[in-house]
């Protein structure tokens, strides 16, 4: 009897002491599981769910566990949501700001941590903290818009003159600015020698900023100009939408006044209203920005940074956050219009065919 309880005894212990064990390896494994705090600026426009939700997918196939807030366009939320990651534990930090100042003191702490920050899509502005940014060429949209235009209406061909108007991004997001740096460059010249014309008269980036992006302001700016500067028949010929959200808003005011001509409308992004918008033949074109491309190259300089390797940049002199010059890679989007929707947006699988009704 004395003997059968020793061996009971014994096996009990074994159990207990392996199941120990067990809990240990358990703890030890999830605790070298390395974290990544994601914060998305924006819910209204549909790429910046399709980013993080493509970023979640990237880094969790790579056996990373995510944590994805969207701050729904409110700065102070997002200072709320990166206090809270810093607070509970993360490893790297992928950021696309709602306003690209805001966050520096926090980001103070982040660095002091000595924790990763990639800025993600937008530059975070006077900041140390920033280790990567990756992005699509903003330069090279604004410029791009300007060509479209530049072609569109025969600039270089003719002497002709045309009325635009100019709708730019956000004054708060780097982007904003960096495109219409691009744009000017092509059509000041135009603007110089006559051949363009703003009839409300605002050029400058500072006049022409929609704030956050937001389509009810742009919808708004353009229903006062087509009360108020356009209401004596003056033809407007472009609006140059730095974004299709932005000219979502303008093309919403446009079919509100019923004007008869079409306006040339330019927009980025690909997002599915503007795609079908093309279709319609009321937005000219959209500069495509594959979200997929963008976090998959975002999930691998994650991967890089964790596993020490050397990280892929291809641009180390452009992006100035005004402190420091941030080892950039950019990614180029792909200019769509009617032409080449389907080629573009269906074949790569982005979008179904029946999703854009075609
Ligand atoms: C992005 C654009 C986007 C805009 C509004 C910018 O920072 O680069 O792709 O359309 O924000 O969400």
């Amino acid at each position: 009897m004395k003997k059968i309880l020793i061996v009971i005894l014994s096996v009990m212990m074994m159990i207990t002491v392996a199941g120990c064990g067990k809990d240990k390896q358990a703890t030890t494994s999830e605790e070298s599981v390395k974290r990544v705090g994601i914060l998305m600026p924006k819910k209204e426009s549909p790429r910046w769910i399709k980013d993080g939700n493509n970023l979640k997918t990237e880094l969790e196939k790579r056996g990373y566990k995510v944590d994805l807030r969207n701050a729904d366009n409110d700065a102070d939320t997002q200072r709320a949501q990166l206090q809270e990651m810093l607070a509970t534990g993360t490893d790297i930090f992928i950021i696309a700001a709602v306003d690209s100042t805001s966050l520096s003191d926090i980001l103070i702490e982040v660095k002091e941590k000595n924790i990763p920050v990639i800025a993600y899509d937008r530059l975070i502005m006077n900041s140390t903290a920033v280790t990567y940014y990756i992005t699509f060429d903003n330069r090279g949209i604004g410029e791009s818009y300007g060509r479209f235009v530049e072609k569109s209406l025969g600039l270089n061909d003719s002497a002709n003159t045309f009325n635009i108007e100019i709708f730019s991004g956000s004054a708060d997001d780097n982007n904003a600015r960096v495109i219409s740096e691009g744009l000017m460059g092509v059509l000041q010249p135009y603007i110089d020698n006559g051949q363009l014309k703003v009839p409300s008269g605002k050029i400058e980036f500072g006049d022409t900023t929609t704030h956050r992006w937001r389509k009810e302001e742009a919808q708004n700016r353009m229903n006062y100009l087509l009360h108020n500067v356009y209401n004596d028949g003056t033809k407007l010929d472009a609006v140059i939408c730095a974004s299709d959200g932005i000219a979502n808003g303008v093309i919403r005011a446009l079919d509100s006044h019923h004007v008869d001509s079409q306006p040339i409308i330019t927009g980025q992004d690909g997002d599915i209203a503007a795609v079908k918008y093309i279709l319609e033949g009321k937005q000219s074109m959209t500069l495509f920005k594959d979200t997929r491309l963008l976090a998959n190259q975002c999930a691998r300089t994650v991967e890089a940074i964790f596993n020490g390797d050397t990280i892929e940049v291809n641009d180390t002199s452009t992006y100035n956050n005004n402190i420091v010059v941030v080892p950039t890679y950019l990614c180029q989007p792909i200019l769509v219009t009617k032409d080449n929707i389907k080629e573009v947006l269906v074949n790569s699988g982005y979008y179904t065919a029946e999703e854009l009704g075609i």
